[in-house]
């Protein structure tokens, strides 16, 4: 309403009344999930109520991803100013097309490298750019004259970049990579025991960090030579206790300040009583709370900018006129989520970040520093 900085004090007053009716009333969010996926569902479900819009939902089985398209162009019908997408992966760049065609931002939660210049992408998720920068410093800190990356195939090693460069003719260091595939890492593990390196980073979705945790310690990879940084910010959302007295130096990341985050405990209790579970805050994954963050910057934008919802349909090549300016201000406003500020560059990407570095040893867990 920026329109209305004139004299006219009646008209301003109207201004500012639809203004504080507009942020989120009558405005729908789309938001499509995995089936299995129902804890990011229900933060969607809640995230979208907490902040006052209508929210609807499409879910995909995993492995559906050309349905996905069709779920968009059912979506567009009804009027939404964004789509919230918690698939990642190939089904997002499905997503992206529809969204990129129809200028309908589309926010994503995750991490993924498959496109980063086009117009219609936030990203929520820290970006490559800002592991990369963190990853390095924290090596060198450690120390490490040689390591490991181990990745999981199709996790794309965008992340690690910087980490090729420390192992450039120049250095001592020496670096070498292992593709962790299928069900059982334990021939790679045993492999990569065999080559005598000891230090590992592991780049790998958050649901197989247990996996990697558990074969490392059957074939002995967990023991007190032995060091690990994980990439996923969910690392420490797991119970790491049997892992701890082998001697293994475990460290990871964390997006969100759990110490002194009112916000944060007040959004696991909402997300304990829609759920009906009982998880503590640092259980909760790090996605499960970009979805709020997500939600809060559509919110947060609505506040300076005005948009009309328009009914798309993606047959007749409809775009929705108002798409790019709320995307604009969706990246460019300064605002904070749960995990700290949101800052986003010219491309959707999340590349400003804090995050705290957390390890464990055999003495406990700890906070070590925040980068
Ligand atoms: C989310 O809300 C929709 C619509 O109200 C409902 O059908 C769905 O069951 C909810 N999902 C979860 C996981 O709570
Ligand atoms: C949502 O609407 C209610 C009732 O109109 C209002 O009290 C509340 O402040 C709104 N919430 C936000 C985040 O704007
Ligand atoms: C991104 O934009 C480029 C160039 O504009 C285009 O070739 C590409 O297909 C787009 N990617 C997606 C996923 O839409
Ligand atoms: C090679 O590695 C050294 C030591 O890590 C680093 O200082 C230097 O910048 C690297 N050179 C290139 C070309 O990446
Ligand atoms: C880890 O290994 C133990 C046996 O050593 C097994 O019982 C357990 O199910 C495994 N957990 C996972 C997540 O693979
Ligand atoms: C593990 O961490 C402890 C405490 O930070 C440190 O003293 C020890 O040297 C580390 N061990 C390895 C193998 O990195
Ligand atoms: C790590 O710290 C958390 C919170 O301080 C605690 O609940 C958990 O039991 C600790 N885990 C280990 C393995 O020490």
């Amino acid at each position: 309403m920026v329109c209305l900085t004139g004299a006219m004090g009646t008209l301003l007053w109207i201004g500012l009344l639809m203004v504080s009716a507009g942020a989120g009333a009558d405005m729908t969010l789309g938001g499509i999930f995995y089936e299995d996926d129902v804890d990011m569902q229900s933060a969607f479900n809640l995230s979208t109520r907490m902040y006052n819009f209508t929210s609807s939902m499409r879910t995909v089985q995993r492995g559906q991803i050309l349905e996905v398209s069709e779920h968009v162009c059912d979506l567009v019908k009804e009027g939404l100013i964004g789509i919230i997408d918690g698939t990642g992966g190939r089904s997002s760049e499905h997503i992206q097309a529809v969204c990129d065609m129809l200028e309908v931002p589309h926010v994503l939660v995750q991490h993924n490298d498959l496109f980063t210049a086009n117009w219609s992408i936030l990203n929520l998720y820290p970006s490559g750019e800002a592991y990369n920068t963190a990853l390095e410093k924290l090596i060198i800190h450690k120390g490490w004259q040689s390591f490991t990356v181990l990745y999981v195939k199709g996790h794309i090693l965008g992340r690690v970049d910087n980490l090729f460069r420390l192992g450039n003719e120049t250095s001592d260091m020496i670096v070498s990579v292992r593709e962790l595939s299928g069900e059982d890492y334990r021939d790679v593990l045993i492999e990569a025991k065999e080559s005598e390196f000891t230090n590992f980073v592991v780049d790998c979705p958050s649901q197989n960090i247990e996996l990697v945790l558990n074969h490392s310690q059957q074939v002995g990879l967990l023991a007190d030579e032995h060091s690990y940084i994980f990439l996923s910010p969910d690392l420490f959302t797991l119970d790491l206790t049997q892992y701890r007295y082998g001697g293994v130096n475990v460290t990871g990341f964390r997006l969100m300040d759990l110490k002194q985050n009112k916000k944060m405990w007040e959004y696991t209790a909402d997300l304990n009583e829609e759920t009906g579970q009982t998880r503590e805050p640092e259980e909760i994954k790090t996605e499960v709370v970009l979805i709020h963050d997500a939600v809060k910057v559509f919110y947060e934008a609505l506040k300076k900018v005005a948009v009309e919802p328009q009914e798309l349909s993606c047959d007749n090549y409809d775009s929705w006129a108002y798409g790019s300016s709320l995307l604009n201000f969706m990246r460019t406003n300064k605002i904070n989520g749960i995990t700290r500020q949101l800052l986003f560059d010219g491309f959707g990407q999340r590349t400003n970040i804090n995050l705290e570095i957390m390890e464990l040893t055999p003495a406990g867990n700890q906070s070590v520093s925040i980068l």
